[in-house]
């Protein structure tokens, strides 16, 4: 197998449609076709699971932004795809999303290269490892600004170009994490937990309006335990022990299993809205 199948490979968990075999997943990869040529958002490209997922929308041939602060990353999994002769393609652009600006730049160049937005995937987000009792304020506002307001900015970005182009099935799915649901008892990301908890209620939040609006735009998060990716070396930058210590208890899900969830939901019929997924490592204790 040549360097460029190989990464093809890498990215085909879920096939392609004329590399299917497995007939239970024909549906899937059928329905994907109705995105191909269309365009998606991408946030927190360049790395974990946020690659993944770009990499994953390209194969099945949508146009794909991906944004990061560090864009050279994306631009090199943009070369990986044309090379790899994906469907689709990956543009990436340069976004530090804790600056509002920015993000309307971004969506101001999306219009005018693209059009607009048909997907939304509000998937950056980090952690600080910032204790209630003892943690930094600035820590604090960069979890704030990274993984509540940039979400919340873009799903309204992401609506209003929807809307003006009379967009009717497009898709807002936001990265969420066990910690929207349960608070564990781990004081490192109890701050983070309590973003997480506010995704969980601009997700149905967000899912009413859209009711409300009497449009067939879906909203859907996602909500993954242990997924081994950069976060744990972002949440332990000073001890690189804890950091690994974190994905070796046990075997922690893969981006590409995220990257299939999204699928999924992706490829759900018209009718269908898939609200949440929470998905957890086999191993990981429950709380
Ligand atoms: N990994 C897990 O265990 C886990 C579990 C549950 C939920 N999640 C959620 O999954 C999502 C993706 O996380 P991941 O595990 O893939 O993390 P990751 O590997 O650390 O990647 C994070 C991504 O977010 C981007 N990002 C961070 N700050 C940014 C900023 N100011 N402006 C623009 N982009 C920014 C990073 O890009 P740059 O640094 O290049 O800007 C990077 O592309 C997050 O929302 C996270 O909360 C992760």
């Amino acid at each position: 197998m040549s360097e460029e199948e190989s990464v093809c490979e890498d990215l085909t968990r879920v096939p392609a449609p004329e590399k299917r075999e497995n007939p239970e997943l024909a549906g899937v990869s059928v329905v994907m076709n109705r995105w191909k040529g269309r365009t998606a958002l991408v946030t927190g490209a360049s790395a974990g699971i946020g690659a993944v997922i770009a990499k994953e929308l390209v194969r099945h041939g949508m146009k794909v932004v991906g944004c990061a602060r560090n864009v050279e990353k994306i631009q090199q999994l943009a070369e990986e795809c044309k090379k790899a002769d994906c469907a689709g393609s990956l543009i990436p652009m340069k976004c530090d999303l804790t600056n509002p600006e920015e993000i309307q730049s971004m969506f101001s160049a999306i219009k005018q290269q693209l059009k607009g937005v048909d997907v939304c995937i509000n998937n950056a987000g980090l952690a600080n490892a910032e204790p209630l009792l003892t943690g930094k304020t600035s820590g604090w506002k960069n979890m704030l600004d990274v993984n509540i307001l940039a979400l919340s900015i873009c799903t309204r970005e992401a609506y209003q170009s929807m809307k003006e182009r009379g967009v009717d099935d497009g898709h807002i799915i936001n990265l969420n994490s066990i910690c929207g649901h349960y608070v564990l008892n781990m004081p490192d990301a109890h701050f983070y937990t309590g973003t997480k908890y506010a995704v969980t209620a601009l997700t149905d939040g967000l899912r009413q309006e859209l009711r409300g609006a009497k449009t067939h735009i879906k909203a859907t998060c996602i909500s993954p335990g242990v997924v081994e990716t950069e976060f744990a070396s972002r949440l332990f930058k000073d001890s690189p022990d804890k950091a690994a210590a974190l994905y070796s208890q046990y075997k922690p899900l893969q981006a590409i299993d995220i990257s299939n969830a999204i699928i999924y939901a992706l490829s759900a019929p018209p009718h269908v809205q898939v609200g949440d997924m929470v998905i957890w490592p086999v191993e990981q204790d429950a709380v």
